[in-house]
């Protein structure tokens, strides 16, 4: 199975009601981590990249080399797609790179510039047969270093303008999650009647949220406990996620919690063995903490755990290109 299409993970999920978890890789424990998570739940999944990734890992080209090379070995489903970038270069460079997919977030653009931006990316991915998804409205939190205070949702009728403009093939939206979450006393609400009239305006369309990890309060006292000093920002909980996925969101990007649970993981045996130096011990721990969470991910929110075993081996596009 391995790599596939994004059209066909997107065609397939539209079919049948899910979301494609979307985590961002940035070394071999994490990227194995999402495979054998997807292996695993027998879960279509899509394996990011981001611009801090990128430079984390140095060889940008190698290292999506290896994403290909790797999601081959496994007979679940995968497409990889490269996370935010905010310049039609970057975009560039992740097609060239090999990436599938790319996002181009002109959310911070006002809305003619995000258009036209859009579009010109569109224009050029499309060519070499590459996916484009872009942002319309603002999410609070942190990304990729720079802090936005202030959430701007996203209108449902300009979404749909927007989309048509632009020809991008993905959405993300804003309606209440936030990148890596705020100071607050409870989980965010989301705008649930927004989300269906942007919904209702294009059905069948690939709407995205990102900062849709959740925090629990549980998972920081976890890493807590081990020492940590992480504070209780607020998100919106894996409920209303699930419930955003019911309402038709097709791609889910979220990351920081299984960023938490690596770090409690090294955290607990740094505590508990500290006479251990080799980094192979609390290494695969882990990344057997992070899989566990893309798991439960898959399972409890995104709903995808299982779901391609009944279409193993069936095309899921036409030679027109069209969703089956
Ligand atoms: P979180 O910040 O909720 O992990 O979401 C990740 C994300 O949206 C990456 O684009």
């Amino acid at each position: 199975m391995g790599i596939k299409s994004p059209r066909e993970l997107y065609g397939h999920a539209i079919k049948n009601h899910y979301g494609l978890g979307a985590f961002n890789t940035f070394s071999w424990e994490t990227m194995i981590a999402v495979m054998e998570a997807a292996q695993a739940r027998r879960s279509p999944a899509i394996l990011q990249v981001s611009m801090g990734a990128r430079k984390y890992v140095g060889h940008f080209r190698e290292y999506v080399d290896t994403l290909h090379t790797l999601a081959e070995q496994y007979d679940v489903p995968f497409f990889i797609q490269h996370d935010h970038c905010s310049t039609i270069d970057a975009c560039k460079e992740a097609i060239e790179a090999g990436c599938q997919a790319v996002m181009f977030d002109g959310s911070h653009l006002p809305y003619e510039e995000n258009v036209q931006r859009t579009r010109q990316v569109a224009e050029y991915a499309h060519e070499k047969g590459i996916w484009v998804e872009a942002e319309l409205g603002r999410l609070p939190g942190f990304e990729d270093m720079v802090f936005s205070e202030k959430a701007v949702y996203t209108d449902p009728d300009l979404a749909a303008e927007f989309i048509d403009r632009t020809g991008c093939d993905a959405l993300a939206v804003a309606v209440g999650t936030s990148h890596g979450g705020v100071r607050g006393e409870d989980y965010l609400p989301l705008d649930f009647k927004r989300l269906e009239e942007i919904v209702e305006r294009k059905p069948d369309y690939p709407f995205v949220l990102h900062g849709a990890a959740s925090l629990p309060p549980k998972l920081i006292d976890a890493c807590n406990r081990q020492g940590g000093q992480i504070e209780y920002l607020r998100n919106c909980s894996e409920e209303s996620i699930a419930e955003a996925v019911a309402l038709g969101v097709r791609k889910v990007n979220m990351d920081v919690d299984n960023f938490l649970v690596f770090t409690t993981a090294v955290r607990e045996f740094f505590n508990g063995r500290p006479d251990i130096y080799d980094p192979r011990k609390y290494l695969e721990l882990a990344r057997d903490a992070f899989c566990m969470e893309v798991e439960h991910k898959m399972t409890e929110v995104l709903k995808s755990a299982g779901r391609y075993e009944k279409d193993k081996g069936k095309r899921l596009v036409s030679d027109k290109g069209d969703f089956l």
